[in-house]
């Protein structure tokens, strides 16, 4: 099966390509180098284009047979879909309808798309099943919650065959200490608790410590990030095995506050990590864990690497070398 990873230098991308390493697919990348790094590309043919750009999409998916496309290029940062939605729009929605309508004329049906926990917003219960409505609270939730609509259309148009994968906090990197998170500007908690303890920051933010948690600090699940790829090796089989789209949470039915993975991260590192609380975040809804039953029971999906000393040491591993650097 010859498979196309699009946003595959990325962080989560990444991960996936060495994952395939230990398979026989036949994988090629699909990157606009805007983020991750080109040597996180681990000898695979890389495609360097953007998927804004749809003839050259096109030229490249029509000159190849490829069986499936893995959806992982994407913009994440929820501060700046505020600032700039129509860069979000663009990004996740549109460049989105290039490849799928790309694909629909080659006659590509098999799609994995990177979803995100961001869909449901403020759940209504937890943990939060795939049936809970959609309801983004901020315009990145908004996007993905649009592309999952639009995956529903092209299923009606042409027959794609998609599973949606609705991740929850990926987090952790390889356990090898090669590749890790590394956003450009970071803003994810555990990679900044992480640069404090290295001494790249002085302290670290804390959003917010009035919400309705038990310490007043969001509650977030936390999922390694070796897990979250070896969901999407299941998702891949099942679809392929079965043709039915699906949608599974991707989450480790376990919440961590902000103050845990404060503390965590000094037991591991064991150094001070000073912290001032600051205001509410926008678009942070309190508490956020996953259902992750239809994925372990549909898939067996067994999760190995998201307990939170695990993660944290392997981001700590991954900081440690990022420091070097
Ligand atoms: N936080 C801090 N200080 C920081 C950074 C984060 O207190 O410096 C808090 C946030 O307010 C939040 C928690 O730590 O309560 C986790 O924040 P992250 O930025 O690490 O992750 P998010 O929960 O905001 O975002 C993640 C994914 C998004 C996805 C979202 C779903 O990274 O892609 O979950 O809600 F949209």
């Amino acid at each position: 099966m010859k498979i196309l990873v699009v946003g595959g230098i990325g962080y989560i991308g990444s991960h996936m390509l060495k994952r395939f390493k230990e398979t026989n697919y036949d994988i090629e990348i699909l990157d606009n180098l805007s983020s991750g790094q080109k040597d996180n590309t681990q000898n695979y043919k890389l495609h360097v284009c953007d998927l804004s750009d749809k003839d050259t999409v096109y030229k490249i998916l029509s000159e190849q047979n490829y069986d499936l496309v893995m959806h992982f290029a994407a913009s994440i940062n929820v501060e700046e879909s505020y600032n700039d939605p129509k860069k979000y729009q663009q990004n996740n929605v549109i460049n989105t309808i290039n490849l799928l309508d790309c694909m629909k004329d080659l006659k590509i049906n098999k799609f994995i798309f990177s979803s995100s926990a961001a869909v449901y917003g403020e759940p209504e219960h937890l943990p939060v099943t795939e049936l809970h409505p959609f309801n983004p609270v901020n315009p990145y939730g908004d996007t993905k919650a649009e592309v999952e609509n639009i995956l529903k259309s092209y299923e009606k148009s042409c027959g794609l065959k998609y599973v949606s994968l609705r991740y929850f906090n990926a987090c952790g990197a390889h356990l090898d200490g090669t590749i890790g998170e590394m956003h450009d500007p970071e803003t994810h908690l555990i990679p900044l608790v992480l640069q404090v303890a290295s001494g790249r920051k002085k302290h670290i933010s804390v959003f917010g410590d009035d919400y309705p948690t038990p310490d007043g600090t969001c509650v977030r699940d936390y999922v390694h990030v070796m897990d979250i790829v070896e969901a999407h090796i299941l998702a891949m089989e099942n679809l392929t095995n079965t043709n039915k789209s699906q949608v599974f949470n991707i989450g480790n039915n376990k919440g961590f506050s902000v103050n845990q993975i404060i503390q965590m991260a000094k037991e591991i590192t064991k150094v001070d990590i000073p912290f001032k609380i600051q205001g509410r975040r926008k678009g942070d809804p309190a508490e956020l864990i996953a259902d992750n039953k239809k994925i372990i029971n549909l898939l067996n999906w067994n999760p190995k690497y998201s307990d939170l000393e695990t993660i944290v040491k392997s981001a700590w591993n991954w900081e440690k070398t990022l420091k070097i650097k």
